[in-house]
């Protein structure tokens, strides 16, 4: 939910970030959803999440928003045992997809919520909780009168900053250029965060980062790919 506008009916409706999409699901990926969501899966619910209780441990902790299929979110996990991973998705396929990944590997330090992230971070997740938020290749919504649908946007850059330790980061990538200019101005004006690049523009792209599915398609395109880092004030 990024932000409410009138509905039809006369009452205020959030605007989402995304469409839910029917989109094909093979049986493995609805076997996962059946059997492995209940035991990797976090409900949403409106109440903090104590996170050292959902892990067992005390570790630091990651967000990834929006995870498609999950591939850059096992491979981080996978090779960062030390640390927790929570994946935010609302994509059946990519969800059920990622719980494959998990059980595949064995993976012990990932839990999943099936729930708009901008709805998880404002309910569940406790103010400066989280050492890095991660945000690859978000949807775009390239139409004007579709930029309200946007994810980042001024109170979701002050969401994310209110979540994120003293001194935690926020990544982002985008291959869609105007998107990035975008989010240099909305993020830039956040007061709580910091962009980590020298001329408060762009960065190098991160060697720990994979490639993610959306980012070989717009490679495909002849897109040039963005990162951006900033720190928690
Ligand atoms: C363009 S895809 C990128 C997927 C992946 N990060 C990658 O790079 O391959 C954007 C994803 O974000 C998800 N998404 C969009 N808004 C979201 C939200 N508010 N909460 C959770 N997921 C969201 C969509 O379902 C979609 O899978």
């Amino acid at each position: 939910m990024i932000a409410d506008a009138p509905g039809g009916d006369g009452r205020r409706q959030p605007i989402r970030s995304y469409v839910l999409r029917g989109g094909r699901i093979t049986n493995a990926q609805r076997r996962a959803l059946d059997e492995l969501l209940p035991r990797r899966g976090l409900p949403f619910a409106p109440a903090l999440l104590d996170l050292d209780a959902v892990y067992g441990r005390s570790a630091p902790r990651v967000m990834e928003i929006g995870f498609g299929n999950g591939a850059t979110l096992i491979e981080l996990a996978a090779s960062r045992p030390g640390t927790d991973f929570l994946g935010v998705e609302v994509h059946p396929p990519g969800i059920g997809q990622l719980l494959l990944g998990i059980e595949a590997r064995g993976l012990a330090n990932v839990r999943v919520i099936a729930h708009d992230a901008v709805e998880v971070l404002r309910h569940q997740i406790p103010p400066a909780s989280l050492d890095e938020v991660l945000l690859y290749f978000p949807d775009p919504w390239p139409k004007k009168r579709h930029h309200k649908r946007r994810i980042v946007q001024a109170a979701f850059a002050a969401l994310v900053a209110s979540r994120l330790r003293p001194g935690g980061t926020l990544r982002l990538a985008t291959d869609w250029e105007p998107y990035a200019e975008w989010m240099l101005e909305v993020l830039n004006a956040e007061p709580a965060l910091l962009n980590a690049a020298a001329n408060r523009r762009w960065i190098e792209r991160p060697p720990g980062r994979g490639s993610t599915r959306f980012e070989a398609r717009g490679q495909r395109l002849g897109h040039r790919v963005f990162d951006l880092e900033y720190r928690r004030l």
